[in-house]
């Protein structure tokens, strides 16, 4: 055998990690909503919470297509800057929900917005369902 032992370590660990460098953001976001309590998430309840109107602190209503549009396969526009928003559903724009990071930061900034309260794991693993189903 002409292996050296650091190199048969570096192959085991390579394999042993290959698993988690597969998965993308959208695995990693739905481990960590489930967390312990192992929730299970439904997209006609992502559904009814992205139809669901919020009052604003400026006297408006605030829902989450108030920035994403009535059509997430078409571009939004941010209620405040006016700002084009890239279309949400990932049949149309794959670099949808490829990010964990990315996902969390948004849900945070948008729950507040529009719900005046950053979202539960219940709501965002909802959320996520219906929306990657898009
Ligand atoms: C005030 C405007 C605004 C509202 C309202 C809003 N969003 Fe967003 N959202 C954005 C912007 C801006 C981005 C980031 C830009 C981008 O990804 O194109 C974003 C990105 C996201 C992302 C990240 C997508 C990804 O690629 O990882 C998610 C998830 C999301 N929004 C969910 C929601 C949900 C759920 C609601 C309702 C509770 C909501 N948004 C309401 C503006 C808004």
């Amino acid at each position: 055998m002409n292996i050296s032992a650091g190199k048969l370590i570096v192959l085991i660990m390579s394999l042993v990690s290959a698993p988690a460098f597969a998965a993308g953001g959208l695995d990693e976001a739905f481990a960590l909503y489930k967390g312990s309590e192992n929730l299970s998430f439904d997209a006609n309840r992502g559904k009814d919470l992205w139809a669901k109107k919020y009052p604003g602190e400026d006297g408006k209503e605030r829902e989450c297509a108030t920035c994403h549009g009535a059509d997430l396969t078409k571009a939004g526009k941010h209620a405040k800057t006016g700002k084009p928003i890239d279309p949400l559903a990932p049949s149309v724009n794959k670099e949808r929900f490829t990010e964990l990071k990315k996902i969390e930061k948004w849900f945070k900034r948008n729950c507040k917005w529009t719900l005046g309260r950053e979202c539960t794991n219940q709501e965002k693993g909802d959320f996520l369902t219906y929306l990657s189903q898009l």
